[in-house]
Protein backbone atom coordinates (compact mmCIF):
# COMPACT_ATOMS: atom_id res chain seq x y z
CA UNK A 1 0.00 0.00 0.00
CA UNK A 2 1.45 3.52 -0.63
CA UNK A 3 1.88 5.65 2.21
CA UNK A 4 -0.28 8.82 1.76
CA UNK A 5 1.65 12.12 1.64
CA UNK A 6 1.48 14.14 5.11
CA UNK A 7 0.70 17.59 4.61
CA UNK A 8 2.07 19.87 7.48
CA UNK A 9 -0.09 23.05 7.50
CA UNK A 10 0.62 25.56 10.40
CA UNK A 11 -1.74 28.54 10.94
CA UNK A 12 -0.42 32.00 10.99
CA UNK A 13 -1.51 35.73 11.78
CA UNK A 14 -0.50 37.68 8.77
CA UNK A 15 -0.75 41.33 9.65
CA UNK A 16 0.19 43.76 6.16
CA UNK A 17 0.94 47.51 6.72
CA UNK A 18 -0.32 49.54 4.08
CA UNK A 19 1.07 52.91 4.92
CA UNK A 20 -1.50 53.57 7.77
CA UNK A 21 -4.21 50.11 6.61
CA UNK A 22 -3.18 47.35 8.24
CA UNK A 23 -4.82 44.54 7.20
CA UNK A 24 -4.72 41.05 9.45
CA UNK A 25 -5.79 37.98 8.21
CA UNK A 26 -4.95 34.34 9.07
CA UNK A 27 -4.05 31.93 6.20
CA UNK A 28 -3.39 28.22 6.48
CA UNK A 29 0.77 27.83 5.85
CA UNK A 30 2.03 24.76 3.29
CA UNK A 31 5.20 25.47 1.10
CA UNK A 32 3.17 26.28 -2.38
CA UNK A 33 1.40 28.93 -0.50
CA UNK A 34 4.12 30.50 1.07
CA UNK A 35 5.98 30.36 -2.20
CA UNK A 36 2.57 32.05 -3.34
CA UNK A 37 3.29 34.74 -0.88
CA UNK A 38 6.46 35.73 -1.36
CA UNK A 39 5.93 35.61 -5.75
CA UNK A 40 3.17 38.28 -4.46
CA UNK A 41 6.01 40.34 -2.37
CA UNK A 42 8.08 41.07 -5.11
CA UNK A 43 4.76 42.60 -7.65
CA UNK A 44 2.73 44.39 -5.39
CA UNK A 45 3.14 47.66 -7.00
CA UNK A 46 3.88 50.06 -4.19
CA UNK A 47 6.97 51.39 -2.36
CA UNK A 48 6.97 51.09 1.16
CA UNK A 49 8.60 49.99 4.31
CA UNK A 50 5.74 47.33 4.53
CA UNK A 51 6.33 44.55 6.58
CA UNK A 52 4.70 41.06 6.22
CA UNK A 53 4.45 39.58 9.67
CA UNK A 54 4.22 35.68 8.74
CA UNK A 55 4.85 34.30 11.85
CA UNK A 56 8.10 32.61 11.17
CA UNK A 57 10.22 35.59 10.59
CA UNK A 58 9.89 39.35 9.06
CA UNK A 59 9.87 39.78 5.92
CA UNK A 60 10.86 43.46 4.56
CA UNK A 61 9.24 43.82 0.92
CA UNK A 62 12.22 45.37 -0.74
CA UNK A 63 15.68 44.04 0.22
CA UNK A 64 18.06 46.31 1.47
CA UNK A 65 21.16 45.62 -0.42
CA UNK A 66 20.26 44.51 -3.78
CA UNK A 67 21.67 41.58 -5.31
CA UNK A 68 20.99 40.18 -8.90
CA UNK A 69 19.38 36.86 -8.24
CA UNK A 70 20.16 35.17 -11.54
CA UNK A 71 22.30 32.28 -13.74
CA UNK A 72 23.08 35.82 -15.08
CA UNK A 73 24.12 37.46 -12.12
CA UNK A 74 26.31 34.00 -10.58
CA UNK A 75 28.18 33.88 -14.00
CA UNK A 76 29.51 37.64 -13.75
CA UNK A 77 30.51 36.94 -9.95
CA UNK A 78 32.05 33.50 -10.64
CA UNK A 79 33.98 35.70 -13.85
CA UNK A 80 34.73 38.10 -11.54
CA UNK A 81 36.44 36.11 -9.46
CA UNK A 82 38.37 33.59 -11.89
CA UNK A 83 39.75 36.75 -13.91
CA UNK A 84 40.64 39.01 -10.90
CA UNK A 85 43.69 40.54 -10.59
CA UNK A 86 45.26 42.82 -8.09
CA UNK A 87 45.15 46.39 -9.20
CA UNK A 88 48.48 46.49 -6.91
CA UNK A 89 51.15 44.92 -8.99
CA UNK A 90 53.05 43.92 -6.52
CA UNK A 91 50.26 41.22 -5.42
CA UNK A 92 50.40 38.28 -6.77
CA UNK A 93 48.08 36.48 -4.32
CA UNK A 94 44.95 38.13 -2.09
CA UNK A 95 45.37 36.44 1.30
CA UNK A 96 42.48 36.49 3.21
CA UNK A 97 42.78 35.07 6.73
CA UNK A 98 39.46 34.12 8.34
CA UNK A 99 39.42 34.21 12.22
CA UNK A 100 36.62 33.44 14.51
CA UNK A 101 35.36 31.02 17.18
CA UNK A 102 35.40 27.19 17.23
CA UNK A 103 32.28 26.35 14.76
CA UNK A 104 31.99 29.90 13.59
CA UNK A 105 32.59 28.11 10.22
CA UNK A 106 35.97 29.25 8.35
CA UNK A 107 36.46 25.90 7.48
CA UNK A 108 33.10 25.46 5.95
CA UNK A 109 33.47 28.66 4.63
CA UNK A 110 36.58 27.36 2.13
CA UNK A 111 35.15 23.94 1.35
CA UNK A 112 31.90 26.26 0.07
CA UNK A 113 33.82 28.41 -2.20
CA UNK A 114 36.21 25.25 -3.75
CA UNK A 115 32.66 23.72 -4.04
CA UNK A 116 30.96 26.89 -6.03
CA UNK A 117 34.40 26.97 -8.21
CA UNK A 118 34.26 23.18 -8.91
CA UNK A 119 30.65 23.34 -9.44
CA UNK A 120 29.96 20.45 -7.05
CA UNK A 121 30.10 19.49 -3.20
CA UNK A 122 33.18 18.89 -2.40
CA UNK A 123 33.03 15.45 -0.06
CA UNK A 124 36.39 16.15 1.90
CA UNK A 125 37.24 15.03 4.61
CA UNK A 126 35.44 17.97 6.68
CA UNK A 127 38.77 20.47 7.01
CA UNK A 128 39.37 20.85 10.67
CA UNK A 129 36.09 18.78 12.14
CA UNK A 130 38.41 16.13 13.93
CA UNK A 131 38.92 17.51 17.08
CA UNK A 132 36.18 20.18 17.45
CA UNK A 133 37.07 22.65 14.81
CA UNK A 134 40.42 23.45 15.96
CA UNK A 135 42.76 23.99 12.79
CA UNK A 136 46.05 24.43 14.79
CA UNK A 137 48.30 25.35 12.32
CA UNK A 138 48.52 27.97 9.57
CA UNK A 139 46.93 26.54 6.34
CA UNK A 140 46.70 28.16 3.54
CA UNK A 141 43.88 27.30 0.42
CA UNK A 142 44.49 28.36 -3.43
CA UNK A 143 40.81 28.69 -4.43
CA UNK A 144 41.14 26.92 -8.13
CA UNK A 145 38.81 28.12 -10.92
CA UNK A 146 37.95 24.74 -11.10
CA UNK A 147 38.89 21.14 -10.28
CA UNK A 148 42.25 21.05 -11.50
CA UNK A 149 42.49 24.71 -12.98
CA UNK A 150 44.61 27.47 -12.60
CA UNK A 151 44.48 29.09 -9.31
CA UNK A 152 42.58 32.46 -8.63
CA UNK A 153 43.83 35.16 -7.27
CA UNK A 154 42.61 34.22 -3.87
CA UNK A 155 44.26 32.17 -1.34
CA UNK A 156 41.77 32.11 1.68
CA UNK A 157 44.21 31.20 5.25
CA UNK A 158 42.85 29.47 8.38
CA UNK A 159 44.42 29.61 11.57
CA UNK A 160 43.66 28.53 15.01
CA UNK A 161 40.12 29.71 16.34
CA UNK A 162 39.98 32.64 18.71
CA UNK A 163 39.67 31.63 22.56
CA UNK A 164 37.23 33.64 25.28
CA UNK A 165 40.05 34.77 27.03
CA UNK A 166 43.78 35.07 27.44
CA UNK A 167 44.46 31.50 27.46
CA UNK A 168 42.88 29.99 25.20
CA UNK A 169 43.28 29.81 21.37
CA UNK A 170 44.89 32.58 18.86
CA UNK A 171 46.35 35.37 20.98
CA UNK A 172 46.31 38.30 19.40
CA UNK A 173 50.31 38.82 19.21
CA UNK A 174 50.16 35.89 17.19
CA UNK A 175 47.31 36.82 14.96
CA UNK A 176 49.52 39.99 14.50
CA UNK A 177 52.60 38.23 13.20
CA UNK A 178 50.27 36.02 10.74
CA UNK A 179 48.69 39.25 9.33
CA UNK A 180 52.11 40.56 9.13
CA UNK A 181 53.54 37.82 7.07
CA UNK A 182 56.05 36.61 9.67
CA UNK A 183 54.79 33.09 10.12
CA UNK A 184 55.36 30.63 8.10
CA UNK A 185 53.19 28.45 6.02
CA UNK A 186 52.39 25.43 8.40
CA UNK A 187 53.39 27.10 11.71
CA UNK A 188 51.80 25.41 14.93
CA UNK A 189 50.06 27.15 17.08
CA UNK A 190 51.04 26.93 20.71
CA UNK A 191 49.92 28.92 23.61
CA UNK A 192 53.15 28.45 25.15
CA UNK A 193 55.21 29.38 22.38
CA UNK A 194 54.58 32.43 20.92
CA UNK A 195 55.65 33.84 17.50
CA UNK A 196 58.74 35.21 17.97
CA UNK A 197 62.46 35.83 15.73
CA UNK A 198 63.25 32.23 17.29
CA UNK A 199 60.42 30.54 15.80
CA UNK A 200 61.24 28.13 13.03
CA UNK A 201 60.63 29.18 9.70
CA UNK A 202 60.14 33.13 11.02
CA UNK A 203 60.02 35.81 8.69
CA UNK A 204 61.87 38.73 9.71
CA UNK A 205 61.10 41.07 6.85
CA UNK A 206 58.13 39.64 5.01
CA UNK A 207 57.16 40.70 1.37
CA UNK A 208 53.47 42.27 0.61
CA UNK A 209 53.05 38.65 -0.53
CA UNK A 210 53.98 37.08 2.45
CA UNK A 211 50.95 39.60 4.21
CA UNK A 212 47.70 39.09 5.31
CA UNK A 213 45.62 41.68 2.65
CA UNK A 214 42.21 41.39 4.36
CA UNK A 215 41.39 40.03 7.59
CA UNK A 216 37.81 38.64 8.28
CA UNK A 217 35.99 38.07 11.10
CA UNK A 218 33.67 34.62 11.37
CA UNK A 219 30.81 34.68 13.50
CA UNK A 220 28.11 32.20 13.63
CA UNK A 221 24.14 33.93 12.65
CA UNK A 222 23.16 31.64 16.07
CA UNK A 223 25.65 32.80 18.61
CA UNK A 224 26.25 36.09 17.62
CA UNK A 225 23.30 37.58 19.87
CA UNK A 226 25.12 36.06 22.85
CA UNK A 227 28.56 36.25 22.38
CA UNK A 228 30.52 36.51 25.22
CA UNK A 229 32.26 40.04 27.40
CA UNK A 230 35.34 38.17 26.44
CA UNK A 231 34.93 37.30 23.00
CA UNK A 232 33.92 40.44 21.72
CA UNK A 233 36.53 42.14 24.00
CA UNK A 234 39.08 40.21 21.82
CA UNK A 235 37.26 40.95 18.50
CA UNK A 236 37.73 44.56 19.05
CA UNK A 237 41.05 44.63 20.27
CA UNK A 238 42.16 42.22 17.14
CA UNK A 239 40.02 44.68 15.38
CA UNK A 240 42.00 48.43 16.41
CA UNK A 241 45.02 46.55 15.56
CA UNK A 242 44.07 45.71 12.00
CA UNK A 243 43.02 48.93 11.93
CA UNK A 244 46.35 50.02 13.03
CA UNK A 245 47.64 48.32 10.19
CA UNK A 246 45.68 50.02 7.66
CA UNK A 247 44.52 46.24 6.30
CA UNK A 248 40.99 46.41 5.38
CA UNK A 249 38.57 43.92 7.72
CA UNK A 250 35.11 42.22 7.04
CA UNK A 251 32.80 40.15 9.00
CA UNK A 252 31.26 37.17 7.45
CA UNK A 253 27.95 35.74 8.73
CA UNK A 254 27.50 32.33 8.83
CA UNK A 255 24.41 29.99 9.11
CA UNK A 256 22.18 32.30 8.04
CA UNK A 257 20.00 29.55 7.12
CA UNK A 258 19.36 28.59 10.64
CA UNK A 259 18.09 31.60 12.02
CA UNK A 260 15.26 32.90 9.69
CA UNK A 261 12.92 30.52 7.92
CA UNK A 262 12.46 32.29 4.65
CA UNK A 263 16.09 32.42 4.50
CA UNK A 264 15.88 28.79 5.09
CA UNK A 265 13.33 28.01 2.20
CA UNK A 266 15.98 30.62 -0.44
CA UNK A 267 18.71 32.72 0.85
CA UNK A 268 17.94 34.98 -2.05
CA UNK A 269 15.82 36.59 1.36
CA UNK A 270 18.88 37.44 3.13
CA UNK A 271 18.58 41.24 2.90
CA UNK A 272 14.34 41.01 2.91
CA UNK A 273 15.07 39.35 6.51
CA UNK A 274 14.26 41.84 8.99
CA UNK A 275 15.85 39.30 11.91
CA UNK A 276 19.05 39.09 10.09
CA UNK A 277 18.92 42.26 9.75
CA UNK A 278 19.24 42.64 13.07
CA UNK A 279 21.88 39.98 13.87
CA UNK A 280 23.94 41.66 10.97
CA UNK A 281 23.74 45.31 13.33
CA UNK A 282 24.66 42.88 16.04
CA UNK A 283 27.81 41.14 14.45
CA UNK A 284 28.78 44.67 13.50
CA UNK A 285 28.74 46.01 17.16
CA UNK A 286 30.37 43.10 18.25
CA UNK A 287 33.53 43.64 16.28
CA UNK A 288 33.18 47.19 16.03
CA UNK A 289 32.69 47.79 12.16
CA UNK A 290 29.97 49.07 9.86
CA UNK A 291 26.85 47.11 8.58
CA UNK A 292 28.13 47.71 5.43
CA UNK A 293 30.98 45.30 6.38
CA UNK A 294 29.01 42.53 7.40
CA UNK A 295 28.61 39.68 4.49
CA UNK A 296 26.13 36.67 5.48
CA UNK A 297 26.65 33.63 3.83
CA UNK A 298 25.55 29.86 3.79
CA UNK A 299 27.51 26.81 4.11
CA UNK A 300 27.40 23.74 1.55
CA UNK A 301 27.45 20.80 4.41
CA UNK A 302 23.98 19.57 3.94
CA UNK A 303 23.47 19.81 0.54
CA UNK A 304 24.82 17.27 -2.36
CA UNK A 305 24.71 19.94 -5.13
CA UNK A 306 25.40 23.59 -5.50
CA UNK A 307 22.23 26.00 -5.71
CA UNK A 308 22.50 29.04 -7.63
CA UNK A 309 21.54 31.65 -4.52
CA UNK A 310 23.52 29.84 -2.31
CA UNK A 311 26.91 30.42 -5.11
CA UNK A 312 25.62 34.09 -5.75
CA UNK A 313 25.76 34.64 -1.64
CA UNK A 314 29.12 33.37 -1.34
CA UNK A 315 30.66 35.01 -4.61
CA UNK A 316 29.14 37.86 -3.66
CA UNK A 317 31.00 37.65 0.14
CA UNK A 318 34.12 36.90 -2.07
CA UNK A 319 33.76 39.75 -4.18
CA UNK A 320 33.47 42.34 -1.60
CA UNK A 321 36.46 40.93 -0.15
CA UNK A 322 38.75 41.68 -3.14
CA UNK A 323 37.13 45.06 -3.66
CA UNK A 324 37.63 45.77 -0.12
CA UNK A 325 41.67 44.46 -0.86
CA UNK A 326 41.47 46.57 -3.91
CA UNK A 327 40.61 49.67 -2.47
CA UNK A 328 43.11 49.46 0.20
CA UNK A 329 46.19 48.44 -1.54
CA UNK A 330 45.72 51.18 -4.25
CA UNK A 331 46.98 53.46 -2.17
CA UNK A 332 49.66 51.15 -0.54
CA UNK A 333 50.81 49.65 -3.27
CA UNK A 334 54.67 49.20 -3.07
CA UNK A 335 56.44 50.11 -6.47
CA UNK A 336 56.66 46.33 -9.05
CA UNK A 337 60.25 46.24 -10.29
CA UNK A 338 58.69 46.93 -13.93
CA UNK A 339 57.33 50.17 -12.58
CA UNK A 340 60.77 50.97 -11.96
CA UNK A 341 62.68 50.33 -15.19
CA UNK A 342 64.11 52.93 -17.34
CA UNK A 343 61.78 54.02 -20.01
CA UNK A 344 63.26 53.27 -23.11
CA UNK A 345 61.81 55.68 -25.32
CA UNK A 346 57.97 56.74 -26.07
CA UNK A 347 57.70 54.82 -29.46
CA UNK A 348 57.69 51.19 -28.21
CA UNK A 349 55.25 52.53 -24.98
CA UNK A 350 53.19 53.86 -27.34
CA UNK A 351 53.46 53.47 -31.13
CA UNK A 352 49.88 54.84 -32.14
CA UNK A 353 50.86 58.26 -30.59
CA UNK A 354 54.13 57.95 -32.77
CA UNK A 355 52.54 57.78 -35.83
CA UNK A 356 50.89 60.36 -35.69
CA UNK A 357 53.72 62.55 -33.94
CA UNK A 358 54.57 65.79 -36.04
CA UNK A 359 58.39 64.33 -36.32
CA UNK A 360 56.78 61.24 -38.40
CA UNK A 361 54.47 63.47 -40.66
CA UNK A 362 57.29 65.72 -41.94
C1 LIG B 1 26.65 24.30 7.72
O1 LIG B 1 25.44 25.00 7.84
C2 LIG B 1 24.39 24.27 8.47
C3 LIG B 1 23.16 25.12 8.42
O2 LIG B 1 23.42 26.46 8.73
C4 LIG B 1 24.79 23.87 9.88
O3 LIG B 1 23.78 23.08 10.47
C5 LIG B 1 26.09 23.09 9.83
O4 LIG B 1 26.53 22.84 11.14
C6 LIG B 1 27.15 23.85 9.08
N1 LIG B 1 28.30 23.01 8.93
C7 LIG B 1 29.49 23.34 9.39
C8 LIG B 1 30.52 22.29 9.28
O5 LIG B 1 29.73 24.42 9.89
Amino acid sequence: MPSRPVLYAQLFLCTVNVGWVTVSFVFVEHFTFRRLLFRHMWIWPFHSDSIIDSGVGDVLLNPWRELSWTEKGRGSLRKNLVSFKPACQSLNQVRVLLMGPPGSGKSSFINSVRSVMFGRVLLLPFIGTATKGFIKKLKSYDIRSERGGKPTALTLCDVLALGDGETTGLTLPDALAVIKGHAPEGHKFQSDAPIKAETSGYRPNPSVNDQIHCAVFVLNACQVMTTSEDLTETLRTLQAEISDLDIPQVVLLTHVDQVCHAVQEDVKFVYSSRILQEKMQKAAEVVGLPVSYVLPVKNYSSELSVSCNTDILLLSAVHHILQAVDDTFEDYCPPTPADASPVTGICSASPVQCQSSPVFNV
